[in-house]
């Protein structure tokens, strides 16, 4: 199927832009490191509450180098508040690879950009098209929610081909328009904010104002509610669990599962239902297993979903010497293979496993 773009939209659109675009800091810029800065905070994080986040990171980093030599607590005292935290690890992280392999600098290509650590297809088409002038689709939910009522595609947008259906259509129409004195930051930035502020979501686009009307054929069908698709996620029900690595004299506790319903009959470590405190770890195991002396070091998190719930899992491993009061359902064991441990606990098995091994070496 062949998408065009027509140019007269093009340029309907570009001139709306210069008119109606929000004055947001990072399009006063063509730093690419401030840029790419943007792009990330953007993905997760409303623009309205970006916009002085991004000033305040700015200020305090304002070079690639800055970023890679960040110490952690600065680095997360910039990212609180906003959520996936992880994020602002990957970019120092990123950061650190550009000092050691593109002095300091983002490269100006669009392979070597999507390459680098925490940058995908979609940060790499923005960063080269905002900043480089790269004819590069950056396609976000925004210009999905856009293009796909332009030409009426109706496929799930939840599926990645049908962001990859828009590139291809997107590239298509750079190719098609090479000649053509295009601004690829101008009209990237606009996509986006025409999807922001004219073609929003559900029943409410403002199509009598929009610059693609001529040619929009959700417009024209009068299906914009219709268009994007967008299929329901199974929701599934999400229990959380603090798991406990009993380690006692050496020795490890599983507990068997009730004989019905999940994992039934199989082996796993002590849980309790909630994400315990380590206060709240001592307390338990002090009343249910009469352990009054133990050591708590946090293992981590896992995550596990089954096809109608998910488990949210933190485990801790406790070392005692006390023999405790076990439940009819828990035995000691040195050997973990003995027993059907399902991969839901497969972490934590692994985690022990590594235990036995270092105590078989003592
Ligand atoms: N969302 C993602 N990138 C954006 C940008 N550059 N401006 C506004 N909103 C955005």
């Amino acid at each position: 199927m062949n998408y065009t773009l027509h140019l007269a939209d093009v340029y309907q659109l570009l001139a709306w832009f210069q008119t109606y675009q929000r004055d947001l800091p990072w399009r006063h810029t063509k730093n690419p490191y401030h840029i790419w800065i943007s792009e990330i905070m953007l993905q997760q994080t409303r623009v309205e509450a970006v916009k002085q986040r991004y000033i305040e990171f700015i200020d305090a980093l304002p070079t690639i180098q800055d970023l890679a030599q960040v110490d952690d607590e600065k680095l997360m005292k910039l990212w609180e508040g906003m959520g996936y935290y992880s994020r602002a690890r990957n970019l120092k992280k990123c950061a650190q690879v550009l000092v050691e392999q593109y002095h300091a600098t983002m490269p100006r290509d669009i392979e070597a950009l999507r390459s680098l650590p925490g940058i995908g297809p979609y940060t790499a088409g923005a960063i080269a098209a905002q900043a480089f002038g790269i004819p590069t689709p950056a396609v976000d939910g925004n210009v999905l929610r856009v293009l796909c009522r332009y030409w009426g595609i109706e496929d799930d947008t939840r599926d990645p081909k049908t962001g990859k259906k828009l590139y291809d259509a997107l590239m298509a129409f750079y190719q098609t328009n090479q000649d053509t004195a295009l601004d690829v930051s101008s009209f990237t930035q606009a996509l986006m904010e025409l999807g922001a502020l004219v073609c929003a979501p559900d029943k409410a686009p403002s199509c009598a104002t929009c610059p693609l009307q001529d040619h929009c054929f959700a417009y024209m069908h009068a299906c914009q509610d219709r268009i994007p698709y967008r299929s329901k996620l199974k929701n599934r029900a999400i229990e959380e669990y603090t798991v406990f690595v009993l380690e006692i004299n050496g020795q490890l506790v599983l507990e068997k599962r009730p004989s019905s319903g999940l994992l039934a009959g199989l082996y796993t470590f002590p849980m309790l239902k909630g994400q315990l405190s380590v206060e709240q770890i001592h307390s338990y195991l002090a009343s249910a297993l009469r352990i009054e002396h133990a050591k708590i070091t946090l293992i981590g998190p896992a995550k596990h979903v089954f096809t109608h719930k998910e488990w949210h899992m933190v485990g801790y491993h406790i070392q005692t010497t006390t023999t405790p009061d076990l439940k009819d359902t828990q035995l000691l064991t040195r050997n973990l293979e003995l027993y059907a441990i399902p991969s839901a606990h497969a972490v934590y098995k692994t985690f022990a496993n590594a235990l036995v091994l270092a105590n078989t070496a003592d």
